[in-house]
């Protein structure tokens, strides 16, 4: 008797998954890679704790939503209401990312410990992405 054989093309499946999501979050970090110089102090914290692998600031499409034009647009959430995006509904979005879940959303946000006043800088950050 021979072992359990894996159909081969599940198999490869198997070892392609992981490398083209490496190669999506390299993508999706180099697109939100702009020169250090002059950047808003919130675009070095949302590289530094991994926000920017999710969220693009230029509009692409991530894993989560692009922070381009994010605040002050209408976001239709699972609950049947619609959010206009003000400052406090990008603070609590960060801090806590189980509330306020849009009706498009792939996965959830996962939580982090950003302290206070970096949500707050990288807040700021959001804003300016018109
Ligand atoms: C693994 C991917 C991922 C990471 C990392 C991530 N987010 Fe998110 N984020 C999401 C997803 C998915 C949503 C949509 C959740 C929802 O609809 O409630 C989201 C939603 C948000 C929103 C609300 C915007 C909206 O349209 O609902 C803000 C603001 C936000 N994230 C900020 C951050 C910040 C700041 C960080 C870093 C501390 C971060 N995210 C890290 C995936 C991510």
């Amino acid at each position: 008797m021979r072992g359990v054989t894996h159909p081969p093309i599940s198999r490869r499946a198997l070892q392609l998954l992981p490398a083209g999501l490496a190669a999506a979050v390299v993508v999706l970090v180099a697109c939100g890679a702009d020169p250090d110089t002059g950047a808003h102090p919130g675009q070095r914290l949302a590289k530094d704790y991994g926000c920017a692998a999710c969220h693009s600031s230029n509009g692409d499409v991530g894993l989560g939503p692009t922070w381009k034009g994010l605040y002050g647009s209408q976001i239709p959430l699972q609950d049947g209401t619609t959010v206009t995006v003000d400052r406090d509904f990008l603070v609590r979005s960060i801090k806590d990312p189980a509330a306020d879940v849009a009706v498009d959303n792939k996965l959830p946000m996962p939580v982090n410990n950003v302290p206070d006043a970096d949500v707050q800088t990288i807040v700021d950050y959001i804003i300016t992405l018109k």
